[in-house]
């Protein structure tokens, strides 16, 4: 058998914070499925308070200056505003702003954005789910519509970002710690919600 002519590239950040974070994902997306947030339209108005939740808390690192020059565009990425929307196409009250997340280190933000930036490619299985409540991009569900370019450009777009940045192993550590703990937010968020 002849050597390969150079080794096989090592899986990018990404591939090792989604390895890292399956088992969270799995967990998440079967506990957003049993809550059945597409069964009505007060159901959905739950699922709208997690995302108003998820995506609120992390405003401030979308709107972060030193992460947008590492990550240029960041801010136009947040979907806070859309889930804002959302509430309010529905005639539903519009919460505050939630607290900021808090980071124990700088990295940490990482792990938190793969996990906000990833779900919206899961997204794309709940925004049909809420065409069967009358919703869609213009009306109810504008949080959870692609990207005009299309989700998967949008994720390879942000993926090359973070895939690119150099990081010590320390900090690759604490991006991992961040994801973990932004699906744990999520989920605690979920329970507390829908009770
Ligand atoms: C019922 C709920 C959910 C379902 C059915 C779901 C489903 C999916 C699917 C099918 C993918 C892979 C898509 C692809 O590769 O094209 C994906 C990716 C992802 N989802 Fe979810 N998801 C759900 C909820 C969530 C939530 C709530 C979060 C975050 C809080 C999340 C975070 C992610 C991330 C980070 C990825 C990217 C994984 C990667 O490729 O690195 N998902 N999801």
């Amino acid at each position: 058998m002849n050597a390969p002519a150079s080794p096989a590239p090592e899986p990018g950040r990404c591939q090792r914070l989604k390895a890292a974070s399956r088992r969270e994902h799995d967990s998440v997306d079967t506990l957003v499925l049993g809550v059945r947030p597409f069964e009505s339209r007060e159901r959905y108005a739950l699922f709208l308070q997690v995302q108003h939740r998820f995506h609120g808390s992390l405003q401030a690192l979308y709107g972060d200056v030193q992460l947008n020059r590492t990550l240029p565009g960041l801010a136009a990425l947040s979907r806070f505003e859309a889930v804002q929307a959302d509430l309010r196409d529905l005639g539903l009250p519009v919460p505050g702003v939630p607290a900021p997340v808090q980071l124990s280190a700088p990295a940490e933000a990482l792990g938190w954005l793969y996990c906000s930036e990833g779900s919206n490619l899961g997204a794309a299985f709940l925004f049909r789910q809420t065409q069967q409540l009358g919703l869609g991009a213009q009306r109810g569900a504008r949080h959870l519509a692609p990207h005009p370019d299309g989700r998967a450009l949008q994720w390879r777009q942000f993926v090359g970002l973070i895939d690119a940045l150099v990081l010590s192993e320390e900090q690759e550590r604490q991006a991992v710690d961040g994801a973990l703990a932004a699906f744990e937010f999520y989920r605690s968020s979920v329970r507390d919600i829908f009770g």
